[in-house]
Parts: C-alpha cells; sequence; structure tokens
C-alpha cells in the first residue's frame, strides 16, 4: 500500500521543483515578503505549494494537508500529508544552491512515508515506514562514525529562536570543540537527508517546524539513525527541538547539549 503513497511523494516533490527551478536566480524582488523578521516568502514558495497540493490531492483526495504557506486543509481522517515546498528560502531567493521540496505523510503512528528531493543535484531521497531508505534508488544508511568526538556535523540557528538563542549557543560552545566541524547550510529538511544518507554524522536544531521536520526525520530512522528531542524525549514534533545522527553519534550528541 505506501509504494503508492510513496510515488505520490515523489510526483509532487518533482512537480515542485519544476517551479522553483523557473524562479531560481530570476525571481523578482517584489514578490519576496517577510512573514515574521528574516523568515520569507515568495512567488516561488506560494506556487511549488500549490502544485505540490495539486499532485498530491489528484492521487489521494481524502488525506489532510499540512502546508508551510496554506496551512491545515482537506479531510477528517488520520492521514496527513506534511510539506515543505521551498526547504531553503533564505537561500533561494540569495541565489545559494542549497535548498529542496520536502514531502511526508504521516499517520497516528508517525512517519510513513517521506521524500526529499534536491533538483539542483538532482539527489532524490525517499524512505517508506519499515521498507528502509533510498538515495537515487540505492539503498542508504547512515555513517559509522564511532562517537561525537571527531563528528561531522549539520546545525542550524533561526531567527525565530528569540530569547532561546542563548540555550542554543551553550550547546554550540559544548560542541564545537569536540566536532570535526560544524556546517549550518541553510536548509533542516537537506541537513536531515543529509544526515540519512552518512554525509552528517549528526544534526541538532531548535525552533523548527514540522515540515522542517516530517520527511526527515523518516529518512534518518529507515536509514538506521536516531531521532530524540533536546531531552533524549519523542517531543521533537511538537517543540521543534530535533538530535538525529547514527546510533553512536546522537546520544551522546544529546548528552553534550545538556544545560
Ligand atoms: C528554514 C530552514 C532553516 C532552518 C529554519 C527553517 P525555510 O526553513 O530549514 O535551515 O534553520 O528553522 O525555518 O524557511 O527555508 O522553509
Ligand atoms: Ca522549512
Amino acid at each position: 500500500m505506501i509504494q503508492q503513497q510513496q510515488e505520490a511523494c515523489i510526483a509532487a516533490a518533482k512537480a515542485g521543483a519544476e517551479v522553483l527551478l523557473g524562479y531560481f536566480r530570476k525571481l523578482d524582488p517584489a514578490s519576496v515578503s517577510e512573514k515574521s523578521k528574516n523568515d520569507l516568502v515568495s512567488e516561488a514558495d506560494r506556487k511549488s505549494e500549490a502544485v505540490v497540493k495539486a499532485e498530491l490531492a489528484r492521487h489521494f483526495p481524502g488525506y489532510r494537508f499540512l502546508g508551510e504557506e496554506t496551512g491545515d486543509s482537506g479531510g477528517e481522517g488520520e492521514l496527513r500529508w506534511i510539506v515543505d515546498p521551498l526547504d531553503g528560502t533564505l537561500n533561494f531567493v540569495q541565489g545559494l544552491p542549497h535548498w529542496c521540496i520536502s514531502v511526508a505523510l504521516w499517520d497516528a503512528q508517525g512517519g510513513l512515508a517521506g521524500c526529499i528531493y534536491d533538483p539542483l543535484r538532482q539527489d532524490l531521497f525517499v524512505a517508506a515506514r519499515g521498507q528502509g531508505a533510498f538515495w537515487n534508488g540505492q539503498p542508504m544508511a547512515v555513517s559509522r562514525q564511532p562517537g561525537l568526538d571527531g563528528a561531522f556535523l549539520a546545525t542550524g540557528f533561526a531567527w525565530q529562536l528569540g530569547s532561546r538563542f542563548q540555550a542554543y549557543n551553550q550547546a554550540l560552545c559544548a560542541v564545537f570543540p569536540r566536532a570535526m566541524g560544524i556546517r549550518r547550510a541553510g536548509s533542516a529538511a537537506l541537513d536531515l537527508a543529509h544526515t540519512a544518507c552518512g554525509i552528517y554524522d549528526g544534526y541538532f536544531e531548535h525552533g523548527l517546524k514540522q515540515w522542517d521536520m516530517a520527511a526527515g526525520v523518516i529518512l534518518v530512522q529507515e536509514a538506521g539513525g536516531l531521532i530524540t528531542d533536546w531531552q533524549g524525549g519523542a517531543g521533537w514534533m511538537e517543540s521543534g527541538s530535533l538530535v538525529a545522527g547514527n546510533p553512536a553519534v546522537q546520544p551522546e550528541l544529546v548528552a553534550a547539549i545538556q544545560p
């Protein structure tokens, strides 16, 4: 059954990608506005979400939908698409080639299927519950880095953190001297996809939204990785505080970021 939903995720992500590629580095600055401080939205985000939503509805008209730009809509059931039509909007607006489309399907148990598509690199990451994770059609797995010391990490520090930036900063200071390197590339969904495929050994961020995380979490878990919130618990979808990584690095990362 999940096969068809997974194909719908991929078709929708690719439809969004077509729209976005038409705007990349050609975006009219007048189409960009600020939702809140430093949180941008453009015509490209909105058009991408419209085609992703339409494509998903064409395949599965009864499912609910949560998208970054149009919010919650549709259906009564427990099945819900969770979509970020352009993750890495600031990169996109500035012309930095690092952004993606993220499409996930969730039910009452959590993530069922997910797809993250990076059209500039033609990198397609997909996973479905209990069926493993795949990178351009090949099985993918998290890294084998044995622990936090010497790990290659991703993180994010959004302006939306507000006063929580101090807590973030404290965590960063604890992790920094132990890591081989830390990247802040500007797309949470790609940070998770790149953790799932073993490029990064771990990733931590505060203040995420459900659409930033939903597909990437399925990828990491199906690739053999661990996901918790900053306390090591399961509340990350509600709190937006997330720690991901391979089974050796992730628990050490959680321990290191405790106040
Ligand atoms: C943002 C990116 C960024 C993360 C922010 C997100 P957007 O999503 O994923 O890496 O640090 O918290 O809001 O706004 O580009 O869709
Ligand atoms: Ca996002």
